[in-house]
């Protein structure tokens, strides 16, 4: 599994490159909310406002900072001035002139982490649980997993069953979002191994094992997050991975952009 990552500088720009950042909640400063929150469009405020818990609105507020401070530091560029339709299934895309590359990104937040992925072109997947969220259950594997990741938790001592279970969480999540079809996609549908880290599907998915990269990473000691990216050489991505500060995500860029990318 990947480590902590290092400090967060400017992304390299490049379509071959995944950059993956991540925001402790817990580490942002009373202060630095309503900067964070200055990140934010028109409509994220308003959705800010509606939360019924802190806990859910500060997650909020730090995962959508976060995915456009990361697209800034990509593109250059006002954080706040980034603009998104969803898809089929609702997954944000990037709304980029269309002779740009076109930027894609994905959001995950939950109890004191969240992270975003951006990258160029390719469908990217990203998500992170709570290790504390719940104790793993076989009932619910049987009913979410496939036969064979059943099988591999069923070997895995009880002190490494709910690590386990969620690894295999946050990998079938981060390929759902990927597809951008989230539950659309029958769950047991498709299987990880984690040793050997590969995707297998079920007869009749029309989708290659091949075209997927797949990483997980401890970003915190409470917290899994896993990556997942289509892409036609997956063992040619490069995957930058580092976690953020409030700081970082409410300075702007040094220079006005790499100059590849022009969103006006
Ligand atoms: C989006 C979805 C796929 C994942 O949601 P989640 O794990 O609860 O939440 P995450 O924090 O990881 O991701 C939420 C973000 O994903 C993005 N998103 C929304 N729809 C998406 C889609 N169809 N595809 C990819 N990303 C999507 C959004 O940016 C969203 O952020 P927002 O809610 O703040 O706007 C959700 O619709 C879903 O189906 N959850 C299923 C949960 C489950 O039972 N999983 C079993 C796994 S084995």
């Amino acid at each position: 599994m990947a480590g902590r990552g290092g400090k967060a500088g400017r992304p390299r720009v490049a379509g071959d490159t995944v950059a993956l950042w991540w925001l402790e909640v817990e580490r942002v400063a009373a202060a630095d909310w309503p900067r964070l929150e200055a990140l934010l469009d028109d409509g994220e405020r308003e959705r800010v406002r509606r939360f019924h818990f802190e806990r859910d609105r500060l997650s909020y507020v730090a995962a959508h900072a976060l995915g456009r401070g990361l697209l800034s530091a990509w593109a250059g560029g006002e954080p706040s001035a980034w603009r998104f339709a969803a898809g089929p299934h609702d997954k944000p895309e990037v709304l980029s002139p269309a002779t740009a590359p076109r930027l894609r990104i994905n959001l995950s937040h939950t109890r004191g982490l969240a992270a975003a992925a951006v990258t160029e072109d390719h469908d990217v997947g990203i998500d992170v649980e709570w290790l504390d969220r719940q104790p793993a259950s076989g009932d619910l594997a049987r009913r979410y997993f496939a036969p064979i990741e059943c099988a591999q938790l069923e070997a895995v001592p009880a002190a490494l069953a709910n690590e386990a279970f969620l690894s295999f969480w946050t990998l079938k999540e981060s390929y759902i979002k990927a597809i951008g079809k989230g539950l659309a996609q029958p769950l047991d549908s498709f299987a990880f191994t984690l040793d050997p880290l590969a995707i297998h599907f079920e007869p009749g998915v029309i989708d290659d094992p091949a075209c997927w990269l797949f990483r997980r990473f401890r970003p915190t000691s409470r917290h899994l997050m896993a990556l997942a990216l289509r892409h036609p050489r997956p063992h040619g991505v490069t995957v930058t991975a580092s976690a953020v500060d409030a700081d970082r995500l409410c300075r702007q860029p040094e220079t006005p952009g790499p100059g590849r990318i022009s969103r006006r």
